[in-house]
């Protein structure tokens, strides 16, 4: 093919109209009969939440751990898990450096602090070796991300937490149905919390989360972070006597029982993503500087997201590696094949953090309780080149598009054509007026 050939420099594009990506939540029939009838039963406060029960007991057993809450978000649920494993005022959490900001802002809901961990530059979860750095005589907790689907190195934080006795909390908000030695995430920890938002695997409507926990004591102060600090009763006894600090974190069973519909469809979805996923890796692996997401041989991948590595010296390519990957990117997604950036800095690189402001007035860092921490994203050198160097396939999400095999080959035809193209790419590239990521204003989402 001819050097003019990439659309990005006005040839023609390999997929007119784009790479739809439009099929996610997969509504049925099924969902909507699932509204109809919740709204039919007339059971639609919490005191007769039968759906959010029925969803809290499925959950519970898809995951294999004895209690499962719903509650109204991912984050939601994950701050109740930090106050049910008794993080306090002052406590450290040790946090990874690349999420999305919930997975560190629960701990300062709670009035405790976030301290980050650096990420493994292939897994791009927790890097172990990062705990011993991190850890002081204040940790209580750590928070371990299993981020866009794939499982974190459970052995080695789990024994690292023993050690120090410390609690661990997944965050599987980006990884319903993946496991790690057979066994499924939120079932690891001491306490999982995972997302249902529209977008994640597991979908709703709009909102929600769920808390999953083999521990009857943490699951019931869980319970009371969900409900005003209140001790509820098994029937829904309700004393109004706040015991401790609560929130309405609750869900409505219409919610609930949409979430429940999906759920009965979650392992076949899981399954097509899978396929797809493993089928756009082997073509991606093809082609010398694309590096597909690596898969651990004791974990499963969800594939919530799929995050292509693009390595300028393995594809022989004279370009400074973060200009590499934007010109990449551009190229790729004038192809019609969107491709996007998930997060631009590390989270410590976040103003909330650089600047502490907190609640104002520096709290929780001044609240008295906390020793001085500083946030550095320099500090963090794996994630910042994670950052640099990657791109996600898609701009939303894989089980919008990877589910479909003619989406998939098109997505590999996409690189394969840019990456064939190398010297008009190259040209390209330098015509750009680069910056890091993490140096721009621009939101990615
Ligand atoms: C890794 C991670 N943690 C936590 C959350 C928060 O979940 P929610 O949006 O349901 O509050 C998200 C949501 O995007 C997430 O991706």
């Amino acid at each position: 093919m001819a050097a003019g050939g990439l659309a990005v420099l006005g040839g023609p594009q390999l997929i007119p109209g784009g790479i739809d990506e439009t099929g996610w939540p997969d509504i049925e029939e099924s969902d909507i009969d699932a509204v109809a009838a919740t709204l039919r039963s007339g059971k639609l406060s919490w005191y007769n939440n039968t759906e959010v029960k029925a969803l809290e007991d499925e959950w519970a057993d898809h995951v294999g751990v004895r209690h499962c809450l719903a509650l109204n978000s991912g984050t939601a649920a994950l701050h109740a898990a930090v106050a049910a494993v008794g993080v306090g005022p002052g406590d450290e959490v040790i946090v990874p450096a690349l999420s999305f900001l919930a997975s560190a802002s629960c701990v300062l809901h709670h009035q405790a602090i976030p301290v980050f961990a650096d990420i493994d530059p292939v897994t791009f979860t927790l890097d172990p070796a990062e705990l011993e750095r991190v850890v002081t005589p204040r940790t209580k907790a750590i928070i371990v991300v299993h981020l866009h689907g794939l499982p974190a190195d459970m052995d080695a934080v789990l024994a690292f937490a023993a050690k120090h006795g410390l609690a661990v909390i997944e965050d599987a908000a980006q990884a319903h149905g993946a496991t790690h030695r057979g066994r499924p995430v939120g079932s690891l920890g001491d306490v999982g919390a995972f997302s249902i938002m529209a977008g994640k695997n597991l979908p709703t409507a709009g909102e929600g989360g769920l808390l999953t926990t083999d521990d009857p004591g943490l699951r019931n102060r869980a319970d009371a972070v969900k409900m005003f600090g209140e001790q509820i009763g098994p029937d829904n006894e309700r004393e109004y006597n706040a015991h401790t600090i609560g929130f309405n974190y609750r869900i409505g069973p219409v919610l609930a029982s949409i979430a429940r519909s999906q759920l009965t469809r979650l392992d076949r979805y899981t399954k097509e993503v899978q396929t797809g996923a493993e089928r756009l890796a082997a073509r991606l692996a093809e082609l010398p500087g694309v590096r597909p997401p690596a898969v651990p041989a004791d974990r499963t991948h969800v594939y919530h997201h799929f995050r292509i590595t693009l390595d300028a010296e393995a594809a022989g390519v004279d370009l400074p590696p973060g200009l590499f990957r934007q010109a990449v990117q551009n190229a790729v997604a004038a192809e019609g094949a969107p491709v996007s950036m998930w997060q631009n800095r590390p989270l410590p690189g976040q103003a909330l953090f650089r600047t502490r402001s907190g609640y104002g007035k520096g709290c929780p860092w001044t609240c008295g309780h906390a020793q001085p921490v500083e946030y550095r994203q320099e500090e963090f050198p794996n994630t910042l080149a994670v950052i640099q160097r990657t791109v996600l396939a898609g701009s939303r999400l894989c089980m919008a598009s990877l589910r479909d095999p003619a989406a998939v080959e098109a997505y590999a035809d996409a690189f394969t054509k840019v990456m064939t193209h190398r010297d008009a790419l190259i040209t390209y590239a330098r015509g750009l007026d680069y910056a890091e990521p993490w140096e721009t204003a621009s939101r990615l989402w």
